[in-house]
């Protein structure tokens, strides 16, 4: 039998099954925290950080990424402070100076208010975020990609670099990457570090529509399907 436990979200009280984590209570309520690498049918791995949160114990907060923090009795926590907004946005930014072409992090870097990036421009095709070798991994038990080497070489690839026989062609590891929704065309050039606004314009139609959400305007299996406000 399910076991319930009650957590204060900004101030909101929510009820949710034990084992479920920070970030899928608030979606549930609607609370929206900004998040990329969190896929709802997927494990966690807390790669982007973007989900981070204040948890508040005797007084005291500690910054954690909410997706990889279970609810627990009584938990406190804070997901829209200053000093998480701050952070917040700077890790966007950073996100966008690591892809700036990419459409899904240009949408995120907005929503965390991210106007002008602050960092060189890197243009990487991968964030690093995880989600296509979980979704090999774990819905195609296939196991045909992961992650290789460290540090600046860090990237996701075949074993040896070569495609397996058991790879199963199905394609979700391409569905489900941030960087293959069809790129922004604003002005993500080196020496033009500001995102033009096309996407906000997209996301201000949203607003106006409780019930859409549309952090990241990736569809389905990136939101959480439903939209507040911060
Ligand atoms: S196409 Fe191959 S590598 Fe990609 S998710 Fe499917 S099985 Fe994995
Ligand atoms: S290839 Fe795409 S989905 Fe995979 S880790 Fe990189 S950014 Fe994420
Ligand atoms: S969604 Fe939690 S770290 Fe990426």
């Amino acid at each position: 039998m399910l076991q319930y436990v009650n957590v204060n979200i900004d101030g909101a009280t929510v009820r949710a099954p034990k084992g479920t984590s920070v970030l899928d209570a608030a979606i549930e309520y609607g609370i929206c925290i900004p998040h990329l690498c969190h896929v709802p049918f997927l494990s966690d791995i807390g790669a982007c950080r973007l989900c981070i949160v204040e948890h508040v114990v005797n007084g005291r907060s500690e910054v954690t990424t909410s997706c990889t923090l279970n609810v627990e009795e009584g938990m406190v926590i804070r997901a829209n402070t200053d000093k998480i907004r701050r952070l917040r946005r700077n890790l966007a930014e950073l996100l966008v100076a690591q892809a700036p072409n990419s459409r899904a992090i240009q949408d995120i870097a907005l929503r965390c208010g991210v106007k002008e990036v602050r960092y060189p421009f890197r243009n990487e095709d991968c964030v690093l975020c995880g989600r296509c070798v979980r979704v090999c991994t774990e819905i195609w038990q296939a196991r045909a990609i992961g992650f290789v080497g460290r540090g600046k070489d860090r990237h996701v690839d075949f074993p040896f670099g070569i495609r397996p026989d058991f790879c199963k062609q199905c394609g979700n590891c391409v569905q489900i990457c941030p960087m293959t929704i069809p790129p922004c065309d604003g002005p993500m050039k080196p020496g033009e570090e500001y995102l033009c606004g096309k996407c906000e314009s997209q996301l201000m139609i949203a607003d106006e529509t409780p019930g859409s959400c549309v952090w990241c305007q990736l569809g389905e299996g990136f939101g959480c399907g439903r939209y507040v406000g911060v």
